[in-house]
């Protein structure tokens, strides 16, 4: 019991010690000093034009979002998406936005569209190799 603890304890600083050296550097961008892993874009496109996705089965994101400009299937086109999301919510980047969306979808609705209709459980379903590949992916869609 109580070398666990400790083992717990050295674990925890290491990685303390670990988040304090990556988050270093300029002070722009990640200011929550995690650490910023850069996705894989053709990882992010096979996963987005998946019929289904995730540890669950879930529907993928083309079931619902087009990359035709203005086709709406249930939710918004896709289409220069990384452009839109600059400006979507006010203090977010683009990044950070479409992380957001995927993640927890009701933090922001498009106008025009329905809370509780995107998909709600990829944060749980997906890694967070999965949702890079797919940020990162999505990042392309100027
Ligand atoms: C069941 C349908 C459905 C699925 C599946 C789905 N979405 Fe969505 N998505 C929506 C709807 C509806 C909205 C608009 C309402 C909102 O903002 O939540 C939306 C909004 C978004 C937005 C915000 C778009 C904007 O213009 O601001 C992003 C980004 C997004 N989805 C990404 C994804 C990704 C990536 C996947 C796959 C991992 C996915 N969605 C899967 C229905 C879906």
């Amino acid at each position: 019991m109580f070398k666990k603890v400790l083992l717990f304890t050295l674990l925890s600083l290491a990685l303390v010690a670990l988040v304090a050296c990556g988050g270093g550097g300029d002070t722009g961008g990640s200011g929550e000093g995690g650490p910023t892993p850069v996705g894989n874009v053709e990882n992010g496109e096979t996963l987005f034009s998946q019929a289904t996705i995730g540890a669950n089965n879930a529907p993928g994101c083309i079931t619902c979002h087009s990359l035709e400009p203005d086709v709406v299937i249930v939710g918004p086109s896709q289409a220069g998406l990384a452009t839109r999301a600059e400006t979507r919510v006010a203090g977010q980047t683009a990044e950070q936005y479409i992380r957001e969306s995927i993640v927890n979808p009701n933090a922001h609705i498009v106008e025009g569209f329905t809370e509780g209709v995107m998909y709600q459980n990829y944060a749980q379903d997906l890694t967070e190799e999965q949702i890079d590949d797919l940020v990162a992916y999505t990042l392309t869609l100027k």
